[in-house]
């Protein structure tokens, strides 16, 4: 930023030039081309951006660097330029503007939010511990006045920054005047990092997902609002056309046995997932997702909204968590969830044998073959099951998404113990420099998803209720260890 502050600051000199000759005149304005050249080639270079340039992959989860070697030098500098500094300053303060809806209450699975602060009730969250857990986040946002900044450490893979930024912007869009000031890590990968053990201080960073066993904050993932290298489209519309395509069949008429298709090679859990491959032996059909082909074959395989016509869906992990979960449980199916060791926002809303049937890990082949067993002979009780879970998945809407997003922001903000400001290498993100860095198909998957002002306030949070939530993981987990006898 430098660059502009010095080039306003030469100005007022150059009119005592008149007397100097020609020749000295051309000299110093040439010397002032180059300098500005250099600064701008300098800032072009430095920038760190929300598309990854001038940034290095995440250390702890690599993967290859993205590469723009189809821009010329200059068309990258002033793409740089004009979309990190020159696209958010003409906007005018947004108000609030007044609701004319009653706010609902929220699920309870939003207790949550309480349960996964609650390691900084007492401490609060001091500056220096963002500074701490700043080593494992690929960015920072840091939001002042309803107004987005971002500083960028590491790239992420493909357009997760790109879209989670988007989702917070539209959070902002949702509920102007209403966003308090704060100052967040982020990482945008897989994994939680951040270990609850006796040894470690709580430090707290926004993902994905979490576990039992992390302090990492979960938060909803990009896809909500899209994934374009993929085609997946905003959630409300996958949602909608995959509870149409689940219509389609009745529930009788659907096959009697489950159903998985994925990639098998990115955890050992799916590498043994494809043993159970046989509707004779096991009631199982795995099916192996070769993400080159389909996007050669223009997605027409992958279609969710097809992949409803089983009475049995089968969840497995993948590396982490997988976005897979919600198109799952999605389909009016029965879910056969593989005992998962990560958890996003929401699934932990899930009541096992109520909303789906666990299978267990180390007997996988067994215990699909007996959960699809039971649901074959119990076709009422199975098919209530799968009802129950499309409907969670319904009330799971985009406005409960923002409504998450603002009551985990707003309590997190109440944490801090000191007051956010900007960071001064963090830059503003809006709409617009979003746009601005947007290729073609991720302009149009943004747009998609982008939204409105609400027009009710967010749904009411319930209270603390910590030592509850405490007594239903021990509950969840007594009936997912006795799982095969359940049924
Ligand atoms: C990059 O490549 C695509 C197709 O390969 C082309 O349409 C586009 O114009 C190229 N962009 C630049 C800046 O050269
Ligand atoms: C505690 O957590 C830290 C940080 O995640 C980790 O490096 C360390 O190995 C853990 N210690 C134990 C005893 O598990
Ligand atoms: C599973 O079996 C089906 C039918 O027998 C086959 O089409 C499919 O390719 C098999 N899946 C894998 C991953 O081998
Ligand atoms: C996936 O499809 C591509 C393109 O058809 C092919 O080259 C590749 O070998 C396939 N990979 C697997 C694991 O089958
Ligand atoms: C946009 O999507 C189309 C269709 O999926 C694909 O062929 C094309 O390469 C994509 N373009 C870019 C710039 O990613």
């Amino acid at each position: 930023m430098g660059l502009f502050r010095r080039k306003a600051n030469r100005n007022p000199s150059s009119s005592s030039s008149s007397s100097v000759p020609l020749f000295g005149v051309l000299l110093v304005v040439l010397l002032l081309t180059a300098i500005f050249l250099f600064e701008v080639d300098n800032l072009a270079t430095q920038t760190k951006t929300i598309i990854g340039y001038n940034l290095k992959p995440t250390p702890w989860h690599d993967f290859p660097a993205k590469t723009f070697n189809n821009e010329t030098k200059i068309a990258r500098a002033s793409k740089i330029i004009q979309c990190s500094y020159f696209s958010c300053g003409m906007r005018s303060q947004t108000d609030q503007i007044p609701f004319t809806r009653k706010s609902e209450k929220c699920p309870s699975y939003f207790r949550w939010i309480h349960h996964d602060l609650e390691p900084w009730y007492d401490t609060r969250i001091s500056y220096a511990q963002l500074m701490e857990v700043k080593n494992f986040a690929s960015f920072r946002i840091v939001i002042i006045g309803g107004k987005l900044y971002v500083e960028y450490y590491y790239d992420c893979v493909q357009s997760r920054a790109m879209f989670t930024i988007w989702g917070l912007l539209q959070l902002l869009k949702r509920y102007p005047g209403k966003i308090p000031d704060v100052d967040l890590m982020f990482d945008c990968m897989d994994k939680p990092l951040i270990e609850r053990n006796e040894s470690t201080t709580p430090v707290p960073i926004f993902r994905y997902c979490t576990t039992p066993n992390h302090y990492d904050i979960p938060f909803p993932d990009w896809s909500f609002w899209g994934w374009p290298e993929i085609n997946l489209g905003p959630w409300e519309e996958e949602f909608k056309s995959i509870k149409d395509g689940s219509r389609k069949q009745r529930w009788r008429k659907k096959y009697p046995y489950a159903y998985w298709k994925g990639n098998p090679v990115v955890s050992p859990i799916r590498e043994a997932l494809l043993e159970c491959n046989s509707t004779e032996q096991w009631g199982a059909l795995i099916m192996r997702q070769n993400w080159t082909q389909e996007i050669l074959d223009g997605f027409k395989q992958s279609k969710l909204s097809t992949q409803c016509n089983y009475r049995y869906k089968i969840y497995a992990e993948g590396y982490a968590w997988s976005v897979s979960l919600k198109y799952i449980l999605s389909c009016g199916c029965v879910p056969l969830i593989i005992n998962p060791n990560y958890d996003d926002f929401f699934s932990r809303g899930l009541v096992p044998k109520k909303t789906y049937l666990p299978i267990s890990p180390e007997n996988i082949c067994p215990s699909i073959k007996t959960a699809v067993e039971w649901g074959n002979a119990h076709p009422k009780k199975a098919e209530a099951i799968g009802k129950s879970i499309q409907d969670f998945m319904e009330s799971l809407n985009m406005d409960r998404i923002y409504d998450y997003m603002y009551h985990l922001i707003v309590e997190y903000a109440k944490l801090l113990d000191f007051e956010p400001v900007r960071p001064v290498s963090a830059l503003e993100e809006c709409v617009d420099s979003l746009y601005c860095f947007a290729d073609q198909n991720q302009t149009q998957f943004l747009a998609r998803s982008a939204t409105l002002p609400s027009e009710s306030p967010p749904c009411r949070l319930p209270g603390e209720a910590n030592r509850q939530i405490d007594r239903q993981i021990e509950e969840k987990k007594k009936i997912i260890d006795s799982t095969q006898l359940l049924m």
